[in-house]
């Protein structure tokens, strides 16, 4: 059976641990992530975007995790919606046996234009009371991801705010924070700390702290029970990006969050950590090596195996440094 979210971050914080919250599309993540759980012994969250609905479908997305449930008995996993747009988006994922929904109002439903703090608080709030009376874990978001260097939106992924914004604009306010964990009773909270979705979050590399753990310390302070979520979380690991340029990939050189930046928020209140784009680039890497190396191959095994191999890879590593190796 899956979990909610409250269960593994309420048992994340007392052990002082974080978990990686992978994105899964299809069979080979829930594969991946599953292989390197049981090799690590970790609990899992599984997420699905609304893109990732869409694409699989939610009767296969459902009976895909539940098998993973069942493979692995011994393995506690939950099913998260990454990023809800609107309430019915968050009911409808809790229809379909989510154990856990975000309902990111920090966006108004067309997922481009900032909404109003009363906005964000009044769906948020709306989605807990339902999702709750459901047996189902809910996640806000407060402030706008976006890159600190230069204030540019997210807009170039498809995700996000287009446009530019101040610093101010790009952390979550603390006081703000404790408010909104009041009014909407939220058993997670996303924050704005310098990270932003996608490959290219930072041009050069990072020399010193490139998050505002200052922030995340005001926000854990006036927050201490909170359970805090970092978005954005990829590492974009230079072997990565290798791989994937080497075989004809096409990406400019690009920076994302040092593991070791993660690992000061834990002790902070940070229990999710969001990773999407790493899995990707493993994914799609690996297979165009095997294309370039093996021009006559045409049996799907035999590349998505390697690429599933390269993704438990990935996903060991971030069980290990977060510290969810041998909670499960
Ligand atoms: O934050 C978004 C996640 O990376 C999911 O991306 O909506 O393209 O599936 P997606
Ligand atoms: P990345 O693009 O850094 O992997 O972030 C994923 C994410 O935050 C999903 O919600
Ligand atoms: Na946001
Ligand atoms: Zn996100």
């Amino acid at each position: 059976a899956l979990i909610t979210l409250r269960q593994l971050l309420d048992h994340a914080a007392e052990e002082n641990y974080a978990l990686p919250a992978f994105n899964v599309n299809n069979l080979e993540y829930v594969q991946a992530v599953m292989r390197a759980a049981d090799a690590t012994d970790s609990p899992v969250i599984l997420q699905a975007s609304r893109g990732a609905r869409a694409y699989a479908g939610d009767g296969f997305l459902r009976h895909l995790i539940l098998g993973a449930a069942e493979e692995y008995p011994h393995i506690p996993v939950c099913l998260h919606l990454d990023h809800g747009d609107q309430p019915s988006t968050c009911i409808s994922a809790i229809t379909n046996g989510f154990t856990s929904v975000m309902m990111d109002g920090s966006l108004l439903a067309d997922g481009k234009t900032i909404s109003t703090y009363d906005y964000n608080v009044s769906v948020t709030a709306e989605v807990v009371k339902i999702a709750h009376a459901a047996g189902v874990s809910v996640e806000g978001e407060l402030g706008c991801l976006g890159n600190l260097e230069t204030g540019a939106g997210e807009k170039e992924d498809g995700h996000g705010f287009e446009g530019k914004l101040s610093r101010e604009e790009l952390l979550t306010d603390p006081e703000q924070a404790f408010d909104f964990v009041e009014k909407t009773g939220v058993d997670a909270l996303a924050v704005a700390i310098g990270t932003s979705h996608g490959a290219y979050k930072f041009s050069r590399a990072p020399d010193g702290e490139i998050l505002s753990i200052d922030t995340i310390a005001k926000i854990h302070a006036r927050l201490p029970n909170t359970h805090l979520v970092m978005h954005g979380s990829s590492s974009v690991p230079q072997d990565l990006q290798d791989l994937f340029t080497t075989y004809g990939g096409e990406m400019k050189q690009t920076w994302g969050v040092p593991v070791a930046e993660i690992q000061k928020a834990i002790p902070l209140g940070v229990r999710k950590v969001n990773i999407d784009t790493d899995l990707r680039l493993a994914m799609t890497g690996t297979i165009r090596k095997n294309f370039a190396e093996k021009p006559d191959n045409f049996d799907p095994r035999n590349y998505l195996k390697p690429a599933t191999a390269r993704m438990v890879e990935v996903c060991k590593e971030r069980f290990e440094a977060f510290g969810t190796a041998g909670q499960a």
